[in-house]
C-alpha cells in the first residue's frame, strides 16, 4: 500500500525561483543567507525517506486559471506538468512528471466523499508549485519523481474556509493510504506565511500570528481550522490566506506528527517565509 512519509511546507515567492540557480553564490549574501541556510536539513531528510511521489497543495496565481474560470479545488491528472514563465524573468525549469493513475485514484476516492474537484488532464504550473520543488530537490533533481498537483483558489473570493481545506486534506490522505501500490508519498503545502502584496496594507507582516500558526499546525491543527477565511485575511494579509494550503496538507497527515525541522525568516520580498518538515506517524 502507499505510505505517506511526511509533509513539507514552504513559502513560494517568485524571487526565490530566480535566486535558486545562484544559491551557492548567494549563500553569503546578507539578503539570502538566512533563507537558504534553512533548507539543507530539510533536503537531507527528504533524501532519507526516499519519496516516489509528491502531492503538492498549492495555489495558481492566474497562470493556468484566471478570473474567467476559477475552480475552488482542482487536481492535475496529466502525465506531465510544465512550468510557464509568468513574465517575472524566472528561469525555465525542467517539467514535472505526473502520475495520472494515482491522480484518478484520489479523484475517485474524494468524489465518493463529496469533494468535487475540477479534473485537469492538461495543466500548467506556476511558482506556487515549481519553487517548492526546486527548493527541496536542488539543481532540479526532482527528475523522475512523480507529482500530483492539488490547486486551491486563494485568488478570487469567495475562498474556501480553513476547515474545508483541512477536511479536503483528510479525504486526500485517506485516498492516498488506500492506494494499492507500494509507494512513498511526500506531501507539500506551499505559500504563506503572512503577506499582503497590494492595497493599503501592502507589506503587512504579522510575526506573532505566523509563529502561532507554525506552532499549532504541528500537533493542534484543528485549533487553526476555527478561523474563518476573513479572520485569516485579517491576521495574515490578503495573500497570507495561502496558509489554507498548509492546512490542507496537514489534514492529509496523521493526527500526531513529529517535527523534524523548522525555520521562520522575515522577509524575502514582502513575505514572511516559513519552512516546516513533519514526519508522519507510521
Ligand atoms: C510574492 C508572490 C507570491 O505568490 C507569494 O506567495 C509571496 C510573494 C511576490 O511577488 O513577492
Ligand atoms: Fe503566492
Amino acid at each position: 500500500m502507499a505510505r505517506i512519509v511526511g509533509g513539507l511546507t514552504t513559502s513560494h515567492i517568485p524571487a526565490i525561483g530566480n535566486a535558486v540557480p545562484r544559491e551557492q553564490e548567494l549563500r553569503n549574501d546578507p539578503y539570502w543567507k538566512e533563507f537558504f541556510a534553512a533548507y539543507p536539513p530539510a533536503r537531507e531528510w527528504v533524501q532519507s525517506v526516499k519519496p516516489d511521489v509528491a502531492v503538492l497543495f498549492y495555489n495558481d496565481h492566474g497562470l493556468n486559471f484566471f478570473l474567467n474560470a476559477m475552480p475552488t479545488f482542482a487536481i492535475g491528472a496529466a502525465p506531465e506538468y510544465k512550468n510557464a514563465d509568468e513574465g517575472w524573468g524566472i528561469p525555465t525549469v525542467p517539467s514535472f512528471k505526473g502520475d495520472p493513475k494515482l491522480s484518478w485514484h484520489i479523484i475517485n476516492s474524494v468524489t465518493r466523499e463529496n469533494f468535487d474537484l475540477t479534473t485537469c488532464q492538461e495543466m500548467l504550473v506556476d511558482h506556487g508549485f515549481s519553487v517548492p520543488m526546486e527548493l527541496f530537490w536542488p539543481n532540479y533533481s526532482y527528475g523522475n519523481m512523480r507529482t500530483v498537483p492539488v490547486q486551491i483558489n486563494t485568488v478570487q473570493h469567495p475562498l474556501p474556509s480553513p476547515a474545508r481545506c483541512f477536511a479536503l486534506g483528510q479525504a486526500i490522505g485517506r485516498a492516498i493510504e488506500s492506494y494499492p501500490e507500494d509507494l512513498n508519498v511526500m506531501l507539500i503545502g506551499t505559500g504563506g506565511l503572512s503577506h499582503q502584496l497590494d492595497g493599503e496594507r501592502a507589506g503587512f507582516i504579522n510575526k506573532k500570528f505566523d509563529l502561532l500558526c507554525m506552532d499549532k499546525i504541528v500537533n493542534e491543527p484543528e485549533a487553526l481550522t476555527r478561523y474563518s477565511i476573513h479572520e485569516l485575511v485579517r491576521e495574515a494579509g490578503a495573500q497570507g490566506a495561502e496558509f489554507i494550503l498548509w492546512l490542507a496538507m496537514r489534514g492529509a497527515l496523521s493526527h500526531k506528527v513529529r517535527k523534524i525541522h523548522s525555520s521562520y525568516h522575515v522577509a524575502i520580498s514582502n513575505t514572511a517565509t516559513g519552512l516546516l518538515v513533519l514526519e508522519n506517524a507510521a
